[in-house]
């Protein structure tokens, strides 16, 4: 079922882009997005995109309002230890969450479960609601520990959705590249789309 509220949480891995066009294109389906972002996230969002991200909660709203000309209604921003956000709660969990792109930092937080930040706690939340969690985990060559953390939180239920996109049809485009992946990243949130060419059609 297409979700209504999907909880977005950017980490400081390589993959800005990534993020903003996933948020763009749940804006055009009119999704509601509860926007999280780590303080690593926001920094190499600022060295990959022209989206620099300052200020309070209010102030990253506002910025992303702007930014994606979208109805402020769709739009929360919550801080990274706002414990009192939705999206630290089990009540209120939003339908889907997506940690895009995924630090290996922050997939070993979710892995242990450690709920350190808002970003960990929601994605915790997540596991134990058992509502859809799509990490899209950044890092190469992994190392043992990275494939143990996903192979955890595979068995548990994650969707391990890494940025490694096909050439099969012909890339002129980074854009392309970036729609390749995120068009994986809302098939499995069943927001439909037509980013990417599909196989056979
Ligand atoms: C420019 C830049 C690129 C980075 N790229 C990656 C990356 O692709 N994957 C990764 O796991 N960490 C990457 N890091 C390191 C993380 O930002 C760092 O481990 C951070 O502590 C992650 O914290 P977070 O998960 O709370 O965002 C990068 C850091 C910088 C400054």
């Amino acid at each position: 079922m297409t979700p209504k509220t999907v909880t977005l949480a950017m980490t400081g891995a390589s993959g800005a882009e990534y993020t903003l066009r996933l948020f763009e294109c749940c804006l055009q389906n009119n999704i509601r997005v509860q926007f999280i972002t780590s303080q690593p996230g926001q920094i190499v969002a600022a060295m990959e995109t022209r989206l620099k991200l300052t200020g309070s909660p209010q102030k990253m709203k506002q910025q992303l309002v702007k930014y994606f000309d979208a109805d402020p209604a769709l739009i929360s921003v919550y801080s990274r230890d706002q414990w009192t956000a939705p999206p630290a709660s089990g009540s209120s969990v939003a339908d889907a969450m997506v940690v895009c792109p995924c630090s290996m930092g922050s997939l070993a937080s979710i892995a242990i479960g450690s709920s350190d930040n808002l970003i960990h706690r929601a994605a915790d939340v997540a596991i134990k609601e058992r509502k859809t969690l799509i990490l899209v985990p950044r890092e190469t060559p992994f190392s043992s520990i990275h494939l143990e953390n996903m192979l955890k939180l595979s068995r548990l239920g994650a969707v391990i959705l890494p940025p490694n996109p096909g050439f099969y049809h012909g890339v002129s485009k980074v854009s392309e590249l970036v729609d390749f992946i995120v068009a994986r990243i809302l098939d499995q949130l069943e927001i439909d789309n037509d980013l990417s060419p599909r196989w056979g059609q």
